[in-house]
């Protein structure tokens, strides 16, 4: 038996993961995969319950899971917070204790969804980008940082942007290695051109694919002209690969793209261990919408899809991910839409409707 841990969190969080578990648990009783979903509180609900975002039984049973699928946590409420105790450093912390350092956040454009978009049909028809963003160091992470005064009573604050050749030559191997069952592109994006952590990046980048990724068309591009050419020639990209903060921005306007943040699940992923165990957690890119929570408004495709990545990087039913993304397009091919995906002409459903629909879909293709 393996354990899913589910982790809502904040907002629209917990309306997007309890779509997500139902369809889960049609999953694990229809085909018998023999997991045991549990789930705790996180980020700010954690906080409002305990006095911190993430309790150390929580990170046990982080450690423990096969799996864990979180929602999104913050809201404004918790703006005030001191930095240790604010719901993002739960997913901080997460991410750096299970040493998740590969994420994987893919861009596709869904058919029935190419008018969603802000951008021109052609522009964006077929779009299939995967967002490899390097997720335990760089500045989210870097020492010395803080904020402090100065003698004369002003105040001055510093972040730092740290990567070792070892963290950046290991997520670089996981675009290679990605690229390889993809279209064998890789742009790594970095800003050689001002940052020295751009110089290193592009260095070991080059290295490694001299080394082991021969048969990779191996890129470079500066971060600012990548934030451009997501939007005018999307479709030059395959994988790209890029650090800590220029993958949190670049991976919004891929998002973009496809119509709405709604739609963008993603993985995130150790190493293996000797033993082949592989930390992993799967969340939707968008945040908890504090805006729109607990209206049964969102959109839980993003989460759902988050689940399909959890069945084919860690449960090893590559067949059950293409069955759930196969319903989830069906699904957007008969019209359902949340708001956010909605044009005039639609009416939008519910996101206990569009989870619900995804799971009748499933029960429909399978007979
Ligand atoms: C994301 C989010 C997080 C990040 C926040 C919530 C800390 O924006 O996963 O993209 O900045 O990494
Ligand atoms: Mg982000």
């Amino acid at each position: 038996m393996s354990t899913i841990l589910v982790l809502p969190g904040d907002g629209i969080g917990k309306e997007v993961c309890e779509q997500a578990v139902n369809v889960l648990a049609w999953f694990n009783d229809t085909y018998q995969l023999n997991l045991k979903i549990e789930s705790d509180l996180v980020g700010g609900a954690a906080f409002d319950a305990y006095g911190v975002p993430l309790r150390d039984e929580t990170m046990q049973a982080a450690h423990n899971a096969k799996a864990i699928l979180l929602g999104a946590v913050g809201g404004p409420q918790y703006d005030n917070v001191e930095r240790d105790k604010r719901p993002e450093a739960a997913l901080l912390a997460l991410r750096k204790e299970l040493d998740l350092f590969a994420n994987l956040r893919p861009a596709i454009v869904f058919d029935p969804l190419v008018d969603a978009s802000s951008l021109k049909p052609e522009i964006i028809k077929g779009l299939d980008i995967l967002i490899l963003r390097e997720l335990t160091a760089g500045v989210y992470f870097g020492l010395p940082r803080g904020i402090s005064t100065l003698d004369d009573g002003s105040r001055t604050a510093v972040d730092s942007c740290t990567y070792s050749e070892f963290e950046i030559s290991r997520i670089a191997d996981v675009a290679f290695d990605l690229a390889r069952k993809r279209q064998k592109r890789v742009h790594s994006v970095e800003k050689a051109n001002v940052m020295e952590t751009g110089v290193l990046w592009r260095d070991v980048v080059s290295e490694r694919q001299q080394k082991i990724a021969t048969d990779i068309d191996l890129q470079h591009m500066l971060a600012d002209n990548c934030s451009m050419q997501l939007l005018k020639h999307p479709h030059q990209f395959d994988v790209i690969l890029t650090d800590n903060l220029f993958g949190d921005m670049l991976s919004d306007t891929a998002a973009m793209l496809t119509g709405s943040l709604g739609m963008l699940p993603s993985a995130s992923l150790s190493g293996k261990n000797a033993e082949g165990k592989q930390a992993a957690m799967y969340e939707p890119v968008h945040g908890s919408a504090p805006d729109i929570a607990g209206q049964n408004k969102a959109n839980p495709l993003a989460t759902i899809l988050s689940l399909s990545m959890m069945m084919r990087y860690s449960l090893d039913r590559i067949d059950l991910a293409d069955n759930l993304d196969k319903a989830v397009n069906d699904i957007l091919n008969d019209g359902l839409r949340t708001f956010d995906t909605a044009t005039e002409k639609d009416s939008p459903s519910s996101c206990s409707e569009v989870g619900q629909a995804v799971i009748d879909k499933l029960k429909n293709n399978k007979e």
